[in-house]
């Protein structure tokens, strides 16, 4: 079963086609990170009007590469929310078009659960129960899932995203949109030893706060006016702290629940020492792990058709009265 996926949440404008859930036969990507730097952040009037620009290329490109015309695609899937409301707008009124047009399934799907299936997409023997940290530029949440699309939200953050935290300290430093990346390379020649960040919000509890630590590292930043050698060692120290409470909750999670498979998702699973350390205490802990690739990780549309698909599978349409949501809760 073919079908195609579609995202425009955020600032990436995709589209992919996906062979049962499982099988990338294209996966194209346009991201509009270079028109939103010189601002240091999305600008959502101008996400809107690129996705507008660039949604049909984009599709041309994916339906090209995949080597499967339009007529073959079985359904739609496409991304309903959360994520700005005039930027997913331009994805749910492209795929009802479609949908429309060619009398295909349209099938809703969440961007959080579309991170979740790029699990699928790296390792389609994934099997329930399964928990999901999903750590993007927006949010940082941990899922149980016992099935497909039965999602329990366990914790999320209080405050703000893993992503936005590294994103806010990296343009304080002058490292640009999206941060994150940028941050984490640096990271890589700091002393995380060097400076003292405290462990943001290390208690018993499944939730996240990373606001608190992203002040203390502006106010360090700050102090030390530009200094070279405290920005390598102040991103290697925040990337530190971070990482080890994702790593710590995700694990007691594992161990409260039961559940010994763990997927990482969003844009944040791409750091480098994320994946080591989720790597090596999996490892130690005797628990299955799956990372997708990097390019799975950042928004992209196969994972959305991935998600399409099982939801296809369960005997899902939804209707054409569909509109984009900005907050939209994981169910
Ligand atoms: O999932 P995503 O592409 O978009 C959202 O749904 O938010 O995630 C983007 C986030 C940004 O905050 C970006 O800085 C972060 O993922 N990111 C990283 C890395 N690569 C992307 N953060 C830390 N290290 C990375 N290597
Ligand atoms: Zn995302």
């Amino acid at each position: 079963m073919l079908i195609l996926g579609l995202e425009t949440s955020c600032d990436e404008t995709a589209a992919a086609v996906v062979a049962d859930g499982a099988v990338i036969r294209s996966n194209i990507i346009a991201s509009q990170a270079a028109l939103h730097r010189r601002f240091g952040g999305v600008v959502p009037e101008l996400a809107s009007r690129k996705h507008v620009e660039r949604l049909l290329p984009v599709l041309d490109d994916a339906l090209r590469e995949s080597g499967v015309g339009l007529e073959q695609i079985d359904a739609v899937a496409v991304t309903r929310g959360p994520g700005l409301v005039g930027a997913l707008t331009v994805g749910v009124a492209a795929a009802k078009a479609l949908a429309v047009a060619r009398g295909l399934p349209l099938i809703a799907v969440n961007h959080l659960e579309g991170h979740i299936y790029a699990g699928f997409l790296a390792a389609p023997d994934l099997t329930f129960p399964l928990l999901a940290l999903i750590v993007s530029g927006a949010h940082a949440d941990l899922v149980r899932m016992r099935g497909h699309g039965r999602y329990e939200v366990l914790g999320r953050s209080r405050d703000d995203a893993a992503g936005e935290a590294f994103d806010k300290v990296a343009r304080a430093m002058g490292l640009g949109y999206p941060g994150g990346p940028a941050l984490d390379r640096l990271a890589e020649q700091g002393d995380p030893t060097a400076v003292l960040l405290p462990l943001p919000m290390a208690d018993e509890s499944l939730e996240f706060s990373f606001s608190g630590v992203k002040t203390a590292a502006l106010r360090i930043l700050r102090a030390g006016q530009g200094d070279a050698r405290l920005q390598a060692d102040l991103s290697a120290a925040l990337r530190r702290v971070v990482v080890e409470v994702l790593v710590r909750k995700t694990l007691r999670a594992a161990h409260t629940l039961e559940a010994d498979t763990i997927v990482v998702a969003g844009g944040v699973a791409a750091n480098s020492l994320l994946r080591r350390q989720m790597a090596l205490r999996c490892e130690e802990e005797g628990l299955r792990l799956v990372i997708p690739p990097p390019i799975l990780c950042t928004d992209n549309a196969a994972m959305i058709a991935a998600a399409g698909y099982h939801r296809l599978i369960l005997g899902e349409r939804s209707p054409l009265t569909i509109g984009a949501e900005s907050d939209l809760p994981l169910q």
